[in-house]
């Protein structure tokens, strides 16, 4: 049976951003942070402190945590994938970030330049500093259900990578379907898998939407007792190391199932789809999520 309520982690500004090919300014990504908290979000991953050479998109992080909204009950995590990541965040006000991990290694190289073991590795360190300054710490596992370049994962290689992170402190892990390949039945036998070493309340669901499966998934994840769910305004996104990878689901389109389901998100769907107008309009781009499309199609007539 679904939970009552559902936490949401909007991840448009870091995982919806990240790869797109021209800078947006600062101010942009400032005013649409705004627009999300004013819909009632709770969790917004504000941005990244990886290398600017290796995601140019991100390089603005200092900036971006000097002007957050503040007098906000909004939690603002931050991806760190090493020592000097975050350092740099915990000085510009970080109180909470996540270090992200690859359950394939060809992945775990492309994208943060070493194997799965090396990552846990120099996730030590955080974790360590982390737990002397009291940061939360969240953990990705990618490629939970595919890899752009090893295709098939098994769900006990997902499940021992998370379980080390999880071990090592990671307060929640989150389930990375980087590539959107991942079917609802599969998303069960993993999360089953997963559920026998981490509690279902400290695992959440990544789903990027390339193959449309990722609503299917998130429902046989919810009937599983997940509470915990990572989405993006409009469906930005996807990753600069999984060519080809699309945005993740529409956090517009999870928050409408939710409600349907009588699942509390704490989120005000009119001013969600203000938000994720605001950033396709600036971007040029089609609004991705189906609900938004539909709900504008009836404001306009
Ligand atoms: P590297 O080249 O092996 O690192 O990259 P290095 O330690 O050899 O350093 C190289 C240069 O980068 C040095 O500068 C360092 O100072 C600098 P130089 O001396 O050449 O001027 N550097 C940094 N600068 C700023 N911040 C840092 C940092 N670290 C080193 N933290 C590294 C290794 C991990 C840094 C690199 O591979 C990297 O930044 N990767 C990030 C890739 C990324 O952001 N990917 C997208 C996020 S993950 C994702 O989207 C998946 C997720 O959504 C879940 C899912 O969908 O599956 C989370
Ligand atoms: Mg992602």
């Amino acid at each position: 049976m679904a939970a009552s309520s559902v936490k949401i982690i909007e991840v448009g500004v870091r995982d919806g951003l990240q790869n797109e090919p021209t800078p947006v300014p600062t101010e942009i990504k400032l005013k649409l942070i705004e627009k999300l908290v004013a819909s009632g979000l709770s969790v917004i991953e504000a941005t990244s402190f990886v290398s600017p050479k290796w995601v140019p998109q991100m390089a603005d992080h200092q900036q971006i945590m000097q002007q957050l909204p503040q007098n906000s009950n909004v939690n603002f995590p931050v991806l760190t994938p090493n020592i000097k990541g975050f350092e740099n965040a915990v000085s510009a006000g970080a109180k909470e970030v996540a270090v992200f991990a690859a359950a394939s290694e060809s992945f775990s190289k492309k994208n943060i330049n070493c194997t799965i073991d090396e990552s846990i590795q120099r996730f030590t360190p955080i974790f360590e500093q982390a737990k002397a300054k009291e940061i939360k710490v969240r953990g990705y596992v990618s490629c939970v259900l595919g890899c752009p370049y090893e295709g098939e994962i098994s769900p006990d290689k997902v499940s021992e990578v998370a379980n080390k992170l999880y071990q090592n402190g990671c307060y929640e892990i989150s389930l990375g379907d980087t590539i959107g390949v991942g079917t609802a039945g599969k998303t069960k036998t993993l999360i089953e898998t997963i559920k026998n070493l981490i509690p279902i309340n400290r695992i959440s669901v990544h789903f990027h939407d390339t193959y449309g499966q990722a609503l299917a998934n998130i429902y046989a994840a919810l009937e599983l007792g997940i509470s915990s769910i990572d989405s993006s305004v409009a469906g930005l996104g996807g990753c600069p190391y999984a060519k080809g990878a699309s945005g993740n689901v529409a956090t517009e389109d999870v928050v409408y199932m939710l409600n349907g389901m009588g699942v509390k998100t704490g989120v005000n769907l009119d001013k969600l789809i203000d938000a994720g107008e605001y950033i396709s309009q600036y971007l040029n781009r089609n609004n991705h999520s189906k609900v938004a499309n539909a709900i504008l199609a009836k404001r306009n007539t």
